[in-house]
This record gives C-alpha cells, sequence and structure tokens, in this order.
C-alpha cells in the first residue's frame, strides 16, 4: 500500500483540483471564478453570484432572468415537509431542522438523486436553490410557532427569503432598500470558500454518488459546528457576555490565551489566512454603514472593536498570525437587521449553498474518485477473543 502521509485536519494535502474559487492566505485574497471579491461585494447581487459560481461565467440578462424564472418555478415545497417540521419541539436549534428538511427533500424529489449529465445535476441544483429559502426561512418560524408561510414571486429571491422568514403574521413588508443591499452583500461574502470543513463534507459524501440534497445536508451539519459557521452565533454570545462581564475586554483576551482555559476569541483565527481575512474588512465597513444608515447604536460593535485592537497588539496573536476572521463583524449586521442570533448560522448556510453546489458539480462532472483517505494505526495488536466469563 506504500507509505501513507499522516495530515491532521488536512492542513496541507489538496484533495482536488477546482476553478471555483482562489485563496491566497498570505496576500488576504479571495476570488470567486477569478473575480475579486471586492469587486463582487460591491457591484454584484446574491442571485447573480449563484449562476457565476454554479456555471463559471456571470450571466447575461437573459441568461439571469431564466436562472430567476426557474427558481421562482420550482419553489413550491411539499405539504408533507411541514408535517416533518410539525415533529420539531420549538426549542429545536434551527441547523438541525435544516440539515433535517434538506435530506428530506430528496424523498418528494426521487429524480434529483441518480443525476448524470450537467444538465440534470443544473435542474437539481435549481431545484435546491428555490426550495431551500422556503425551508430556511420555516426554520425560524417554527422557533416563534408561527405558520409555514409560502413565497412572494414578486420579490427577487433574497427579499423573497427575508420576507418569509421574518414578517410577521398581518404585518405590512416594506423592506428597506440597505437591508436587502446588507444582506445581498453577506450573502455573497459566504458563497464560497474552497475546501472549508462543509464543503469537504459535501464533497466527500456526494463522491458516492449520494444524491446533492443528502449532501448539501450533511454539508448544513458540518457547518453547524462552533469552529465553523456556528462561529457567527458564538460571537455574539461572546460580546453579551462580556458586556454583561462589565466589557473588560483584556480580561477576556487572557482568558483566550491561557492554554488551560478552552476559551477562544470566537470570529478571531483562520486555517489559511494568516495575514487577514478580506472579508472580514468588507464586513467591518459594512457594520459601520449598516448601523449608521439605520441609526442604530450597538455595544457589541464597540466591545468587537476593542477586542480587535487588543488582540491584534498582542504578542500571542501577533506570533499566531490571529486576525479577525469573517464571523467576527457578521453577527452585529444579522442583529442591526433583526436576525436573532440562533438563525445566524442558518444566514450562513443559505449563503454557501451556491458554493456547496458547484463543488459538488464540479466533482462529479470531472468524475473524482470516492473520498477514502488513510490512517496511521495506533491500536491493540493481534490478540485472541476471551469469552466473556472469563473477562
Ligand atoms: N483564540 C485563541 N487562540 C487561538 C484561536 C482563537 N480564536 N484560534 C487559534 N488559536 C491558537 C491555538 O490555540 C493554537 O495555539 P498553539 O499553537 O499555542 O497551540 C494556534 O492559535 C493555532 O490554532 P489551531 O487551532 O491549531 O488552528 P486551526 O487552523 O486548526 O484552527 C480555527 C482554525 C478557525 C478553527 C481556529 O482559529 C478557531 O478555533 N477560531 C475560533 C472559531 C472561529 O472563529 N471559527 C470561524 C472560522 S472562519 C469561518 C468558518 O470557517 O466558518
Amino acid at each position: 500500500t506504500g507509505l501513507i502521509t499522516l495530515d491532521l485536519g488536512y492542513k496541507n494535502t489538496g484533495a482536488t483540483l477546482s476553478e471555483i474559487t482562489y485563496l491566497d492566505g498570505d496576500q488576504g485574497e479571495l476570488f470567486y471564478r477569478g473575480y475579486p471579491i471586492e469587486q463582487i461585494a460591491e457591484k454584484s447581487n446574491f442571485t447573480e453570484v449563484m449562476y457565476l459560481l454554479l456555471h463559471g461565467e456571470l450571466p447575461t440578462e437573459d441568461q439571469l432572468d431564466t436562472f430567476n424564472g426557474n427558481i421562482k418555478k420550482y419553489n413550491f415545497v411539499a405539504e408533507e415537509m411541514k408535517k416533518i417540521i410539525d415533529a420539531f419541539p420549538r426549542s429545536a436549534h434551527p441547523m438541525g431542522v435544516l440539515s433535517t428538511l434538506t435530506s428530506a427533500l430528496t424523498a418528494f424529489n426521487p429524480k434529483s438523486v441518480n443525476v448524470q449529465s450537467k444538465e440534470e445535476m443544473d435542474l437539481a441544483a435549481e431545484l435546491l436553490i428555490a426550495k431551500f429559502a422556503h425551508l430556511a426561512a420555516w426554520t425560524y418560524r417554527k422557533t416563534l410557532g408561527l405558520p409555514l408561510n409560502h413565497g412572494d414571486n414578486s420579490l427577487d429571491y433574497v427579499e423573497n427569503f427575508y420576507k418569509m422568514a421574518f414578517r410577521l403574521p398581518n404585518e405590512e413588508f416594506v423592506i428597506n432598500p440597505v437591508v436587502t443591499a446588507a444582506l445581498n452583500k453577506l450573502l455573497i461574502l459566504h458563497a464560497d470558500h474552497e475546501q472549508n470543513c462543509s464543503t469537504s463534507t459535501v464533497r466527500m459524501v456526494g463522491s458516492a454518488h449520494t444524491g446533492l440534497f443528502a449532501s448539501v445536508s450533511a454539508g448544513i451539519s458540518a457547518l453547524w459546528g462552533p469552529l465553523h459557521g456556528g462561529a457567527n452565533q458564538a460571537v455574539i454570545e461572546m460580546l453579551e457576555l462580556i458586556e454583561k462581564d462589565g466589557g473588560d475586554v483584556n480580561k477576556w483576551v487572557a482568558k483566550a490565551k491561557d492554554k488551560n482555559d478552552s476559551f477562544r476569541l470566537m470570529g478571531f483565527g483562520h486555517r489559511v489566512y494568516k495575514n487577514f481575512d478580506p472579508r472580514a474588512k468588507i464586513i467591518k465597513k459594512a457594520a459601520d454603514d449598516l448601523l449608521a444608515a439605520l441609526g442604530i447604536e450597538d455595544k457589541a460593535l464597540d466591545i468587537a472593536m476593542q477586542l480587535e485592537k487588543v488582540a491584534l497588539e498582542d504578542e500571542y496573536f501577533i506570533e499566531r498570525k490571529l486576525y479577525p476572521n469573517v464571523d467576527f463583524y457578521s453577527g452585529i449586521i444579522y442583529r442591526a437587521l433583526g436576525i436573532p442570533t440562533e438563525m445566524f448560522t442558518v444566514m450562513f448556510a443559505l449563503g454557501r449553498l451556491p458554493g456547496w453546489i458547484a463543488q459538488w458539480k464540479e466533482m462529479r462532472l470531472k468524475g473524482d474518485p470516492i473520498g477514502r483517505p488513510r490512517q496511521v494505526y495506533q491500536g491493540a495488536q493481534k490478540r485472541d477473543y476471551i469469552d466473556i466469563s472469563n473477562r
């Protein structure tokens, strides 16, 4: 079998050839299909970016119309899916509900499983994108015990999601363009990030030719964890805790450095970015602009900025090249938009969806082999079975 290279956490193992996203961790640069993230975040919108990631090129007006039309056409979710949601307790975390519902979609769209051609893959992708906005919105309505509503096809994808999730019964819905712009920007910044934990999970599951919906469901579970997408929720909880504790950021930075204390500065550090996370830079400015535009003052933003300042001047963080990542300021924007903490990671999932799908499609079209890492065995050597009465 040859020599096995051990690389815990795949820190230095390339698992695939990809043409979707390039990131340079030393320079702090990120590109989707060759376009710098700064330009995309400033000028594009989420549906266009979904198209770009899935198809490799920016769409023409006709192509974008067709894409948006298909997403509206396919957004029906089977009534039986509501019974699945009903079975959860209201206290269920929306990410767990979302993962279950996404996997359950397979049962209602069986043709999406055994796909071979690019056209079949694109159809499965559009079905999932269309229905996912409903599922994501419903996970939140479930926590409030509100009726599960359907979308408004006169709205675009992002506004439709926002209305489905957050409009209360009988409330008039007027969406502020500042809110739409901020949401689009956040979703775009989360849309893909090459072989991160959840994307690698989607590829790994999909490499067994498991269907798209089940593969993405596994990715949602991976994203849920606090070291990955769950960090955005953990950041706000941390900032609230620091505020409640009197706001002494130095004390918390010291805790994060203490190796006998499991506390980590959430929203800090990244496996690949060792200079800065370009997404964090864009989000920090967007958070500043949004709070100013909406006339909101948020103590959490002050604490976040103080924390950043103290940490960036601290030897521990400098030596280890730990900088704020995408999750450090995103929660402040979500909060300003009225999105509750337990929905933050669902927002990340909605943003990451096109990345997961594009990577799954690329893997299948390139015919990557089934994922199957090796190991270095450390367990007991050969020994004989002992009958239970003699143990
Ligand atoms: N606070 C304090 N110390 C840290 C932190 C932190 N946030 N992050 C890393 N370190 C230390 C770590 O203890 C280790 O120190 P030492 O060399 O003395 O043992 C060193 O820095 C290297 O850390 P690592 O855990 O080996 O690095 P990794 O590449 O395995 O982990 C990470 C990357 C993002 C999981 C980690 O930095 C972390 O846990 N950060 C906090 C959680 C977070 O913000 N996650 C979001 C990541 S970005 C978006 C996403 O993926 O969803």
